[in-house]
């Protein structure tokens, strides 16, 4: 018997995601931001949050199921992100798959966020090999992982960030620099025009003694703020302040995920989460990882945002290592542990 159409849902922060998985396949997914009007805020407001999901579900199930030229009665089950993320975001898309589940008649699956970032690369590059490490990066998470069985194993926390996530840390300074929100694709286009070492920023965490997995970004954000205001008004020079920014959390992500593959005999390395849509990330990544021969998987762009194949793709897996489906009682995990 051939596995079911599998249908997921992602609503944890600004970005409502539904996409169809089917035996480790992506048949089609889509998304919907609300991040525009989150913009004069300069961050994503809960609330605004919330509200756009129960607009935006709908439309991409259908816009998703469209794609794929498949049709809601397709839908043979259904998996969605319990956590962690904004408590109203994820409320709007567990009460949406559980609707759906019902109606349809079809198993429920609660997702991890962060184990959906990690499968995002599955549908891009086949099954992942175990064991591999997987650092994941985004607005609020820099981690690294070592995985085994996506369906069957826990993953291995080897460290997490002690204060910032890498991406807050580039939105917070875009902020500084005048820079449009989301901060790290703007630092990113800026850093084009710079010099990456025109500033010499710190690489927090990188000495001797220190953790070699764990991460601290918030250090390198106040430095980037007293170097911005150290600079005469309206003599900020953008440009290099984001390059050198950019090379400096690079540099500390690549260095440390390549030395946990060294540590842990690991040939694999995984990279994802928004922030390794970042141009250096990716380049020093792919540089370091051929010179230690390790294998480097990156999933395209928009496989790494936050996204409902991504969450499809763990319920695939667990529909086929034949886990126990989630009962209607489901609820969400807003600061669910990894
Ligand atoms: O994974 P994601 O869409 O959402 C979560 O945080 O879970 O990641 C969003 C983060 C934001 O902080 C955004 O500024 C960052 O990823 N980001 C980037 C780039 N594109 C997105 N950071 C640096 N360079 C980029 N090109
Ligand atoms: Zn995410």
């Amino acid at each position: 018997m051939s596995s079911p159409v599998v249908l997921g849902i992602e609503s944890s922060c600004d970005e409502t995601g539904a996409g169809l998985v089917r035996e480790g396949r992506l048949l089609g997914h889509a998304v919907a931001s609300s991040m525009a009007e989150h913009a004069r805020f300069g961050g994503v407001v809960p609330e605004i949050a919330a509200r756009a999901h129960i607009h935006a579900l709908t439309p991409v199930v259908e816009e998703a199921l469209a794609g794929a030229g498949l049709r809601m009665s397709d839908i043979g089950a259904v998996a969605v992100t319990t956590g962690p993320g904004l408590s109203g975001a994820l409320q709007v898309g567990v009460s949406g798959a559980k609707g759906l589940a019902y109606a349809l008649g079809v198993p429920l699956y609660g997702v991890h966020h962060l184990a959906g970032h990690v499968a995002a690369d599955t549908l891009a590059h086949g099954p992942l090999p175990d064991p591999c490490v997987v650092l994941i990066v985004s607005g609020g998470h820099t981690s690294l992982l070592l995985v085994r069985d996506l369906a069957r194993d826990p993953i291995v926390h080897l460290g997490d960030t002690l204060d910032d996530a890498a991406g807050e840390c580039f939105d917070k300074v875009a902020r500084v620099f005048g820079l449009p929100y989301p901060g790290g694709p703007a630092i990113d286009r800026a850093a084009r025009a710079g010099n990456p070492g025109a500033v010499p920023f710190p690489r927090p965490l990188t000495g001797p003694r220190d953790d070699p997995y764990a991460f601290s970004f918030s250090g390198l954000k106040t430095a980037a703020a007293r170097w911005a205001e150290s600079r005469p008004a309206g003599g900020l020079p953008v440009a290099d302040g984001a390059a050198s920014l950019q090379e400096a959390i690079a540099d500390v992500l690549t260095r440390k995920a390549v030395a946990a593959c060294a540590a842990y005999g690991v040939g694999t390395l995984v990279v994802v989460g928004g922030v390794a849509a970042n141009s250096r990330v990716r380049a020093l990544a792919e540089q370091r990882c051929a010179a230690a021969g390790i294998t480097l998987r990156v999933p395209p762009l928009g496989l790494c945002t936050d996204n409902g194949a991504m969450i499809a793709a763990v319920g695939d897996l667990l529909v086929r290592a034949g886990a126990e489906p989630a009962p209607l009682e489901l609820s969400i995990d807003p600061s669910a542990p990894l």
